[in-house]
């Protein structure tokens, strides 16, 4: 029988679960065993895995997160780690490694398969920056979640003629901003994709006085920038965590404090952070995982490895690993421009 391995890198978020379910479904289909690798690409380091099969993986569509666990140690960041990963994989007999992640996971799928590894990747974040596909598990989801919050905040917000700030994810892309600011009918969504003059928004709150509105809700990403009327910028204190990662936040709470100061608004702010990433998929991301799942197996059996498989329209395609690791999917103009007309 033959043997392929799955992990999942990176952050978790909605769909994970669902995909792991499709892979073990298909491959189970054509003979083939799944073993799971845990705590994704340092798994293949410490010899973690585990069988998955049909019985053990049935009742996860709906499940949040990951089975697989996840890590934030690689084996690129360990002397050797690639090497060791390589001889395990080969010592194991896998035919092929399906890797679910976003765009750290890609960048160290293509180092693997530069090396020879058989791999394909499926495309996941709650961040939708992966390149070359128009969305990734778990972003739907999130959006749900955020535009959820964003309909809470506006009936409080207008009880209580508030400012209401609602800081989301989504690293250096605002797709989660953009898509729930639009789907909440916020009044003003603020992107890292560009840089936000004070005075706009400050005429986004006069505007709606003047039609009455007491009330406004600001969707701002993590990453966002605004631009202070003394020319200053406004923005998040890069801060990095013990492994070198970028951790973003705070942005909402220092725009409140601006805000607070230009105006005599009551200004409060909703960091919804991981709660964006946690609990059960939605049906787009159950259907999407369970999809790309089933296609990554197909491609397994044709033997096109070291490529992603991605959604493009409503069809499914395949892209050169190479081609899509260390790029970044921002939001596209037409979206910016189209949130911007409904902005006051
Ligand atoms: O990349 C997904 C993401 O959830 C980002 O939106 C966010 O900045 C980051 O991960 C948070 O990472 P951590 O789980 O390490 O706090």
């Amino acid at each position: 029988m033959k043997k392929i391995a799955l992990l999942t890198g990176g952050g978790d978020c909605a769909g994970l679960n669902a995909a792991i379910r499709a892979v073990v479904r298909a491959a189970t289909a054509h003979q083939i065993s799944v073993f799971g690798i845990e705590e994704g690409f340092y798994g293949l380091i410490t010899g973690k895995t585990r069988r998955l099969t049909i019985e053990n993986t049935d009742d996860l569509l709906s499940v949040g997160g990951t089975v697989l666990g996840g890590s934030r140690i690689h084996p690129l960041q360990i002397k050797g780690g690639l090497e060791r990963s390589l001889q395990f994989f080969k010592k194991q007999r896998f035919e092929a490694l399906i890797s679910v992640g976003g765009e750290g996971t890609l960048n160290i799928a293509s180092a693997f398969s530069k090396k020879g590894m058989p791999v394909v990747c499926i495309p996941k974040t709650i961040d939708n920056d992966t390149w070359g596909t128009d969305f990734t598990i778990g972003f739907q989801t999130a959006v749900e979640i955020a535009t959820e919050a964003i309909d809470r905040l506006q009936t409080t917000a207008e009880s209580h003629h508030r400012i209401m700030i609602v800081e989301v994810m989504g690293r250096h892309a605002g797709w989660i901003a953009a898509y729930s600011g639009i789907a909440g009918g916020a009044h003003a969504i603020l992107i890292p994709e560009n840089i936000f003059l004070m005075k706009d928004l400050l005429n986004i709150l006069k505007e709606r006085a003047k039609r009455n509105k007491k009330f406004s809700i600001f969707v701002v990403s993590e990453d966002a920038r605004v631009r202070l009327e003394d020319g200053s910028v406004l923005k998040t204190p890069v801060h990095h965590d013990e492994y070198g990662d970028i951790k973003l936040g705070g942005i909402g709470e220092l725009l409140a404090r601006e805000l607070r100061k230009c105006t005599q608004s009551d200004v409060r702010v909703t960091v919804l952070g991981h709660v964006q990433r946690g609990g059960a998929p939605n049906a787009y991301d159950r259907i999407m995982a369970t999809r790309l799942g089933v296609f990554a197996v197909d491609l397994v059996l044709k033997k096109r490895f070291g490529v992603m498989a991605v959604l493009k329209g409503n069809e499914l395609k395949t892209i050169p690993i190479t081609k899509a690791a260390g790029k970044l999917k921002t939001v596209d103009l037409n979206t910016q421009k189209m949130s911007r007309l409904f902005f006051g």
